[in-house]
């Protein structure tokens, strides 16, 4: 079981790996735009290899920025070699539903032995066939699941139950992160990790009346000058 923090930003990655919480980062192009990332591949380049020198050993995932089987090799090779910690997210399919990108995900694990993330999967089916071309880990867009009316909770347990039985080790990573509860009910349903935005990440570590608690505690520390170590 792990978190991963699903974000481009040095600060957020900084600030939660020093708290000892997230045991990897989750990257994809959309997230390194938001992130401020812009600048073509010198950009993409660049922020990953400091994530990547920040977390490491924990492992990084850097998306391919092309959908022609060629290109993504390619990218995926030179990816990998900017840090051994690096992986290589491609996706399920291309936007036309082009089937190559299994191929490349088969090649990539098995021909140059780069560890591949197989993302924006939608069913645990997708799963399973991630699973058997070799990919390391697959990720699975919970909250987007949930938006087209399915519920994520059942396809992830599908998609543990049936790598388990199959003894398959790909890794299910669940992102798209929408609400504070997910994170647990969706480890809970068999996910292995849960890639979480920081605002998800504080929302689940500060709580309300945890904060009114203590205060009581500050403010009666206070009254009985329990502050002042008066021996010293
Ligand atoms: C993580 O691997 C995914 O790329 C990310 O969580 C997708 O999130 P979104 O559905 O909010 O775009």
């Amino acid at each position: 079981m792990a978190i991963f923090l699903d974000t481009g930003k040095l600060e957020e990655v900084e600030k939660f790996l020093r708290m000892g919480i997230i045991r990897g980062v989750t990257t994809n192009p959309t997230i390194l735009l938001k992130s401020g990332v812009t600048g073509g591949k010198e950009a993409i380049r660049k922020r990953s290899i400091e994530i990547a020198e920040l977390i490491e050993p924990y492992p990084l995932s850097v998306e391919v920025t092309t959908n022609d089987p060629k290109l993504m090799i390619d990218q995926g090779r030179e990816f990998a070699q900017w840090a051994e910690n690096i992986n290589v997210k491609i996706t399920v399919h291309g936007p036309g539903g082009e089937l190559e990108n299994f191929e490349v995900v088969h090649r990539l694990e098995t021909e140059y032995n780069i560890r591949v993330n197989m993302t924006a999967m939608m069913s645990a089916q997708q799963c399973l066939l991630g699973a058997l071309a070799g990919a390391t880990y697959v990720s699975l867009f919970g909250g987007r699941v949930n938006n087209m009316g399915f519920n994520c909770v059942e396809e992830i347990r599908k998609a543990r139950k049936v790598l388990d039985d199959q003894k398959l080790t790909t890794k299910i990573i669940i992102g798209s992160t929408r609400e504070v509860l997910n994170v647990i009910e969706w480890l809970e349903a068999g996910a292995h990790i849960v890639t979480v935005v920081p605002d998800i990440l504080k929302g689940m570590i500060i709580h309300p009346y945890s904060k009114e608690t203590v205060q009581m505690f500050l403010d009666d520390a206070k009254k009985a000058d329990l502050l002042l170590d008066k021996s010293r």
